[in-house]
């Protein structure tokens, strides 16, 4: 069974690599869906996201790394799959992803979206902090893959 994972991914954590090797242990396949996001100002752009996620995963079976624009509901529609997943960290999560999910469920009643709980040693990671703190010079390093660490030292 075919699942998608959508995300801003910017940049991908070791908490985003938990869920997506959970999420192959239920579905067989899943595509990692990076959204082209309006109203955020990214750290890296798509392509570069989409460049760190092939290379993290290159070694997982069974994953694909794509980008997608415009509804999450209706690029999941055109992959033929009816599973979405997220990850779910903490109870500061569930309203954003509960508002999310019922929306989806609304224009396209025939997606389910599953959630996934990340090893409690991730749950307090965000890329939000990830970018803060590499933004002040600090060391993410046990946050992130390598590639990633190393993109962001470049960044400046
Ligand atoms: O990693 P993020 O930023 O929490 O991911 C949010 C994402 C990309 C899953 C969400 O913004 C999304 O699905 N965007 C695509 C546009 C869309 O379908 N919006 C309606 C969702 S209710």
């Amino acid at each position: 069974m075919l699942a998608i994972y959508p995300g801003s991914f910017d940049p991908v954590t070791y908490g985003h690599i938990d869920v997506i090797e959970r999420a192959l242990r239920i579905f067989g396949r899943l595509v990692v869906a990076v959204a082209h996001n309006l109203e955020k100002t990214p750290i890296f752009t798509v392509e570069e996201r989409l460049k760190i996620l092939r290379a993290v995963t290159r070694e997982i079976p069974g994953v694909e790394v794509d980008g997608f624009e415009g509804l999450l509901v209706d690029y999941a529609r055109r992959r033929g799959a009816n599973v979405i997943v997220r990850g779910l960290r903490a109870l500061s999560d569930f309203e954003y992803e509960f508002q999310m999910a019922l929306t989806n469920r609304k224009i396209a009643g025939d997606i389910e979206t599953v959630f996934l709980m990340p090893s409690e040693q991730y749950s307090y990671l965000s890329s939000r902090i990830i970018k803060e703190i590499s933004a002040l010079g600090g060391d993410v390093s046990a946050f992130v893959p390598d590639i990633v660490a190393r993109m962001l030292k470049a960044q400046g």
